[in-house]
């Protein structure tokens, strides 16, 4: 039998030994994913006795790829996220200037992963910044390939951005002056409607309560005003049984919306009102990265990058390449190892994703931990390295 996952009639098929292409990242990548493989393996042998196990392949991207390949990018790493669609990636340094695009961006771009997914949740133990982090249990699905990052911009400096001036002021009416820099944000029905169907399934499938959408629609009425009215049009017209916009029908899923600068204040205030949030690239960026902190799990967040359609789904680490501590046996993998308990969610492998989250959230209850999180926490916390760390929660599966 093949060891490839598959989409077979919109459903995802997974063998009981896929292949699964993972990028170890730059700077602590390969503490953690050395770590991560680690519990993953035994977390899988834990839940299934040998009847399914991982076929691990390695692919390039970053700086070993740059090292080895001459390429920051090599096609072959995108064509193996397209064939073997599932994945999981450390972090990827951005090299500073020179015009090189985001590789994070390029890849989510290049693969249409549309939904960029964050799940946000608190786990005991961790010192938060605010005095009720336990309300905190929201479901960010951020659009992932349009608005401001879709790659539009010109430089003030660039000859052709006069002449997009010119034009703009003669069809348009729209006087730009001086040295100014120039970008577009599209943001398209198609764009919402997908995005915002999967937080409605997702939250029909996990028998979640509320579906928001977040955006500036006072200000941005044609982008982000229409994303919440698409959104808003194509749930209630494809869910009519599941979806309402009354919240007087309490056995269906309430659609609401809230304005981005509101929600950034709402989620200190009354975070119980949220649940699963759908919203565009860059509040989602806020947004999902403003709620990591207030769990205290900025370090520690997962996310995916997902395209429910074809089923190529990249699963990753959430912080950046942390140069300080590489290689000294210091880093948290907790975040990629939870963005590998997404990935087992997502493969229907719910047992093994049971098994890390036990395993994580009883090692950090127990406060013995890596030095980022035991420097947030009272209580006499022992510090771990990488290795121990990543051993107590396989100990604690
Ligand atoms: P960073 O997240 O790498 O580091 C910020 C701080 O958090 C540092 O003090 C670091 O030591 C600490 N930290 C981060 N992850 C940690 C972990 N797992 N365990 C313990 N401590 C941790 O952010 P920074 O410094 O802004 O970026 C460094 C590089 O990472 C840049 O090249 C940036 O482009 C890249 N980056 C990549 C991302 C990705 O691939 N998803 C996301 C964010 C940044």
């Amino acid at each position: 039998m093949s060891n490839k996952v598959k989409m077979i009639e919109g459903r995802l098929t997974v063998p009981d030994n896929p292949t699964i292409p993972y990028v170890v990242g730059d700077g602590i990548g390969a503490d953690i994913w050395d770590a991560a493989q680690g519990v993953f393996d035994a977390a899988v042998e834990k839940a299934y006795k040998g009847s399914k196990k991982v076929d691990w392949k390695e692919v390039l991207a970053g700086g070993k790829a740059f090292d080895l390949t001459g390429e920051w990018l090599p096609q072959e790493t995108e064509d193996a996220f397209a064939q073997y669609l599932i994945g999981i990636k450390g972090p990827l340094m951005t090299p500073v200037g020179g015009g090189i695009r985001s590789l994070n961006v390029t890849l989510r771009q290049n693969l249409d992963l549309f939904v960029c997914l964050r799940p946000i949740s608190y786990y005991k133990g961790i010192e938060t910044p605010v005095k009720a982090p336990e309300k905190v249990d929201i479901v960010v699905f951020r659009e992932n390939t349009e608005d401001v990052y879709a790659g539009f911009e010109i430089s003030s400096s660039d000859p052709k951005v006069e002449k997009l001036k010119a034009f703009l002021k003669a069809e348009m009416g729209w006087d730009i002056k001086g040295e100014t820099g120039l970008g577009l944000k599209p943001m398209s029905k198609e764009s919402t409607e997908r995005l915002v169907l999967e937080a409605v399934k997702y939250a029909i499938k996990n028998k979640r309560k509320v579906v928001t959408l977040v955006h500036k629609g006072n200000i941005m009425k044609y982008t982000e005003g229409a994303f919440r009215n698409w959104g808003y049009e194509a749930a209630l017209r494809e869910y009519p049984d599941f979806v309402t916009k009354d919240p007087k029908e309490s056995d269906k899923i309430l659609i609401n919306d809230c304005i981005a600068d509101a929600f950034l204040q709402n989620i200190l205030l009354k975070p119980e009102a949220y649940d699963v949030v759908a919203t565009l690239n860059l509040n989602g960026d806020y947004c999902s990265d403003a709620l990591a902190a207030q769990v205290g799990g900025i370090g520690i967040s997962p996310g995916a990058n997902i395209n429910y359609h074809t089923g190529v789904a990249i699963f990753e680490a959430t912080h950046g390449t942390a140069p300080d501590i590489a290689g000294k046996n210091m880093a948290n993998p907790s975040s990629v190892i939870l963005s590998g308990k997404m990935m087992f969610e997502y493969m229907g492998w719910q047992e093994a994703a049971d098994l890390l989250e036990k395993g994580i959230s009883t090692t950090i209850a127990s406060k013995k931990v890596t030095g980022d999180l035991a420097s947030m926490m009272t209580g006499n916390p022992v510090t771990l390295g990488t290795k121990e760390y990543a051993a107590l929660i396989i100990q604690n599966m």
